[in-house]
């Protein structure tokens, strides 16, 4: 068995550690360098410096962050505190497995099997990424998509910080337009844009019934926006994929189901092992 460090004990970090095969490997550490998590546990396994961490001498280190520089960044701190074993990077199985887009595949697969009726939608589109798979999946549906299309308004944000719910900034992701996500979408004609503020752009949709919903508003006040609009209106075994739900970054997600249950009461909720935390909820027949 490989003793493992995990390096970066943030969102992909943590979840790394749900992932990890203990077949095969014992987590012994996590390093890293944010002084406010040092001497923390995660699952009991202790969160120290990355160079007590490679002091902890393990076959094998686990570089769990996002982006090229921050991942060569510390990897060279792990050989300059003398570490010499087998590097695994978090980046290259990212590049190679899409857990959320699997799902979704298989989602769409369990939807048409049972002819479950109903449009498909997505509140919080930005440039379409998800959008499109949407699309191709069903491409003889309509596809709602809601979206400021300027990214995160003012008033989602005050609600936000005032429940320490995440960092996001007014006007993130606001480096998208409709016309550019309906020039990436393979059946455009089947797109309905709802350009605005949620809910206020659901106006007039109140008839809609969904078959599959991605929720990814990443706040508190839309996503729970986003529940009281479309649970309602899903076909009896319809499904939401919503994104963030265990995720830190983003913790208002988990806030707004918490919120959305106790006034409507449980929901049947299956929490994934991807890297952002999604989670689906499935409509009772
Ligand atoms: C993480 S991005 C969506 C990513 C997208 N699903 C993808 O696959 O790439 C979040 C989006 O939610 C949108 N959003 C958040 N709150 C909103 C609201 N109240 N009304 C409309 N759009 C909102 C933002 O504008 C942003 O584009």
């Amino acid at each position: 068995m490989n003793s493992l460090v995990i390096l970066g004990a943030g969102q992909f970090g943590r979840a790394c550690f749900s992932l990890i095969n203990t077949e095969f490997f014992r987590i012994i550490a996590f390093g890293d360098n944010s002084p406010s998590l040092r001497g923390t546990f995660l699952k009991e396994i202790p969160v120290l410096s990355v160079e007590d961490a490679i002091a902890s001498r393990p076959d094998c280190i686990l570089i769990a962050v996002s982006g090229q520089e921050r991942s060569d960044a510390l990897l060279h701190q792990a050989q300059e505190a003398g570490f010499r074993g087998k590097v695994l990077f978090l980046q290259n199985l990212r590049q190679l497995l899409d857990i959320r887009s699997a799902v979704l595949c298989r989602m769409a697969d369990r939807l048409k099997a049972g002819s479950v009726p109903g449009a498909i939608g997505e509140l919080g589109v930005y440039r379409g990424f998800t959008a499109g798979k949407l699309n191709a999946l069903f491409p003889d549906r309509p596809l709602y998509l809601f979206d400021t299309f300027e990214g995160f308004s003012s008033q989602d944000i005050k609600e936000e910080t005032a429940r320490s719910c995440s960092f996001a900034r007014e006007g993130e992701f606001s480096d998208t337009s409709e016309q550019l996500v309906l020039s990436l979408l393979p059946f455009p004609r089947q797109a309905v844009i709802r350009k605005g503020f949620f809910p206020d752009s659901a106006e007039g949709l109140e008839h809609v019934t969904y078959a599959l919903v991605s929720l990814d508003a990443d706040l508190y006040a839309p996503i729970l926006a986003g529940l009281r609009y479309f649970f309602p209106r899903l076909s009896p075994g319809g499904m939401i994929l919503l994104h963030d739900y265990n995720n830190d970054r983003f913790r208002g997600a988990h806030q707004a189901v918490d919120a959305y249950e106790a006034e409507s009461g449980p929901l049947s909720l299956v929490p994934l092992c991807d890297l952002h935390g999604t989670a689906v909820i499935v409509k009772p027949f």
